[in-house]
This record gives C-alpha cells, sequence and structure tokens, in this order.
C-alpha cells in the first residue's frame, strides 16, 4: 500500500491520528446556498466522503469513523432521511470491490436494527466481504448515539454481573467490549460547517481527542485542508492529564479555527 509522510518538515510534535473521526455538518446549507435541494447537499457529502476515505488509506489512517447517521436525526423529514439511507446503500454497492482492492476494512457502529432490511442487508455484504482487510478501518456511524452507546453497555455489563454475581466495573478492555465497535480512543476530531458541539458523537472513545472546528461545510472539505488538519494536529501538545514536557505550539489552542486552504 502506498503511503505518504504525514509530517511535514521542521513541523512533528505527535505522531499521526491512530482514529480520525468526522461531524460531516452543512450538507444542508451547502445545497440550500446554491438553490439546490437538501438531498443534493447530501450527495455531494457523499462524494466528499468517498475522497476523504481515499485520502486517509493513502496516509494510512489506522481507525476513521464518519457520523452519517444519528439517533436524533430521525427528527428530519422522511424524505430526507431516505436520501441518507439510499445513499449509504449506493455507497456499499458501488464502492464494495474497490474498498476491498485497497485493503479497507467496513464497519457500522449504531442501533442499525431500526435501519431499512435492505440497508441492513447490504451494509452486512460489505462487512462481511471486507471483513479480513488488514489495511485501514472505516467506521460509519449510523443510528448512532453516544449516550445510548453508554446506556447500552451498562445494560450488557448489568447482565453480566447478574448472570456471574461479580458486580467489580468493567476494565478497560471489557468497556471496550461493551461499545459498538471496540476502537480505540478518538485521537482527532473534525466538525465542518461551522458549529462547535460534539452532538453526542463518541462521547466515550473522545475523552482525549483534539478537536477541530471548521467553517467549511463538508462537500467542500478536500484533501488540501485533511491535510492542513493533520499538520495542526501534530503540532498540539497532547498531556493526557499529566504534565507534558514542551510549552505548547503557537497558534494550535484547543478549538482553533482554520481559515480556508490558502
Ligand atoms: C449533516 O449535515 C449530515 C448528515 C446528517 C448526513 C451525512 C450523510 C452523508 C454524507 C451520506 C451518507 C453516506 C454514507 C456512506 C453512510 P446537515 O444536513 O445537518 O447540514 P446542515 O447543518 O447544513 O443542515
Amino acid at each position: 500500500m502506498k503511503t505518504r509522510n504525514l509530517v511535514s518538515k521542521g513541523q512533528s510534535n505527535n505522531p499521526g491520528p491512530r482514529h480520525l473521526a468526522f461531524i460531516m455538518d452543512g450538507n444542508g446549507r451547502w445545497a440550500e446556498s446554491r438553490g439546490m435541494n437538501r438531498s443534493q447537499g447530501h450527495k455531494a457529502g457523499l462524494k466528499a466522503l468517498e475522497r476523504i476515505v481515499l485520502a486517509c488509506s493513502e496516509r494510512n489512517i489506522p481507525y476513521v469513523s464518519f457520523y452519517a447517521f444519528s439517533t436524533e436525526n430521525w427528527k428530519r423529514p422522511a424524505r430526507e432521511i431516505r436520501t441518507i439511507f439510499l445513499l449509504m446503500d449506493l455507497f456499499f454497492r458501488r464502492r464494495m470491490q474497490d474498498l476491498k482492492k485497497r485493503n479497507i476494512r467496513i464497519l457500522v457502529s449504531g442501533d442499525w436494527e431500526a435501519l431499512p432490511a435492505r440497508s441492513r442487508e447490504i451494509a452486512e455484504t460489505c462487512i462481511r466481504e471486507t471483513a479480513t482487510a488488514t489495511g485501514i478501518t472505516v467506521n460509519l456511524c449510523m443510528n448512532y448515539g453516544g449516550q445510548m452507546e453508554m446506556r447500552r453497555a451498562c445494560a450488557l455489563w448489568a447482565a453480566r454481573s447478574h448472570e456471574t454475581g461479580d458486580y467489580s466495573l468493567p476494565d478497560e478492555t471489557e468497556m471496550r467490549e461493551l461499545l459498538y465497535s471496540g476502537l480505540p480512543d478518538v485521537d482527532l476530531m473534525v466538525r465542518t460547517g461551522g458549529d462547535h458541539r460534539i452532538s453526542n458523537f463518541l462521547l466515550y472513545q473522545m475523552a482525549y481527542a483534539e478537536l477541530f472546528f471548521l467553517e467549511q461545510p463538508w462537500p467542500d472539505f478536500e484533501e488540501g485542508l485533511l491535510q492542513r488538519v493533520l499538520n495542526s494536529f501534530q503540532n498540539r501538545e497532547r498531556r493526557m492529564g499529566g504534565l507534558g514536557g514542551a510549552a505548547p505550539a503557537r497558534g494550535t489552542k484547543q478549538g482553533a479555527r482554520l481559515g480556508s486552504p490558502g
């Protein structure tokens, strides 16, 4: 597999992220500002997702999560919800061979029992077909909510405790197994679209994530901007609750914004 060096000259404090997560916000506004309907925005959003999956694969970022449909998104009009599921189906059908060729593993996280049966089938096929891939893992969060994930984990653990009579807390490994995907913690979270919140996304896994909030809507997110975020991430000092070493790099404060690509 082709890999690129993530680190620009003289810039590296940190290794690149092991787990990179995206809140793909701004599709609707992107479309509306062009006189299109919101579904067109999600279509353009899918294209951006496909671009970024390839860019992450080329950079060998081990785990990449995308927030594609939240437990709160059911409040949207039925037509828009249908479009999002259809785009997911399209992605799996159109890209499965290419994902396999690129050695990319697909996971879907969330309570996806509630998804249309056909979408579940298509997703299951793609998950099965890519299960042995050893390249990067792409985790699509569908009908996902961080609070729901933790409530579910509590219920699973309570049932286990009841069975075994052991009422101790889960250790780190056991906790990972109780979550939807068991992926490592998120190192870097990027939200496009101008809002500064985490909206119930990977709440447990983001405890020490570096957060980047970008003004650009998701359909405009492209490789150059991704690289700028990665460079900036590598300049942040991550103390993880400790005291750290060097002083934080200038201009890389938590929540710092990036301008449009220069
Ligand atoms: C948020 O923008 C985006 C979503 C709720 C859906 C994102 C879904 C895709 C990009 C396609 C799904 C593809 C796969 C592979 C699962 P918004 O609609 O909230 O934007 P707005 O804030 O401008 O209204």
